[in-house]
């Protein structure tokens, strides 16, 4: 049985894609059944077309309050029995009404190893922290942004001349992994929020670490 999931973007729609594109695994177990944009102008609108993927624009300006926008696309959600959302470069900071009722429900992205960098502009933050090693991570949603358990984490280096835009390139691509990844644990029941974090059925790389600098070629 595979669980139905709702994309939820504002931009670009690669994290978005990676879904679409494993999700068309026959045995994957989740149906991107719907993708909301809460910009008209968010190129992923098209690429999700273009994969036969539901799309629709609820834009926030034509609500006067943030738990009116989060009805709405409430509203759209459920009109398409939706059980999962992801959030995929969502720009929108969600009603802490909405958040609670869909809690252990929705799982977002964020290109840093939280709880390090959350926010805006993480590459740049890891950049100025000096950081060698970073990458993305993905967690349930809570009311508090970039905050809720994490399910799922992938280290990338940081390497020198590294710039915001080079950094975030780097991190994009293990995105593209991780995320279909997580979404899988999620949509499988391999993963679940609990009360203090995530009860998680996985296997663990116990061996294998990431070095940065790599002394191999020290
Ligand atoms: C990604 O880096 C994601 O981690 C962050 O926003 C970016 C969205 O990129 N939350 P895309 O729209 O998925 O290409």
């Amino acid at each position: 049985m595979k669980r139905r999931v709702g994309i939820l973007i504002s931009g670009r729609g690669s994290n978005m894609m990676a879904l679409i594109e494993a999700a068309r695994a026959p045995h994957y177990p989740a149906h991107i059944a719907l993708v909301i944009s809460n910009r008209s102008d968010a190129p992923g609108l098209a690429l999700a077309r273009a994969a036969h993927v539901a799309a629709l624009v609820i834009d926030h300006r034509d609500f006067a309050t943030r738990e009116a926008f989060d009805h709405a696309v409430e509203a759209a959600l459920e009109r398409e029995g939706v059980e999962l959302v992801c959030h995929a470069g969502f720009m929108r900071i969600q009603s802490d009404a909405f958040a609670t009722r869909w809690l252990g429900r929705q799982l977002n992205i964020h290109p840093s190893l939280l709880p390090s960098f959350p926010g805006l502009n993480p590459h740049k933050q890891a950049l100025e922290a000096g950081v060698c090693i970073s990458g993305c991570t993905v967690h349930f949603v809570t009311p508090a942004v970039d905050c809720g358990p994490i399910v799922a984490q992938a280290a990338v280096p940081v390497v020198p001349g590294d710039t915001p835009g080079s950094l975030a390139a780097r991190i994009l691509k293990v995105e593209h992994r991780l995320y279909p990844f997580a979404l899988k644990l999620a949509a499988s029941g391999q993963v679940r929020m609990e009360e203090k974090g995530v009860s998680l059925m996985a296997s663990f790389n116990q061996s294998d670490c990431l070095f940065s600098p790599n002394p191999s070629t020290a």
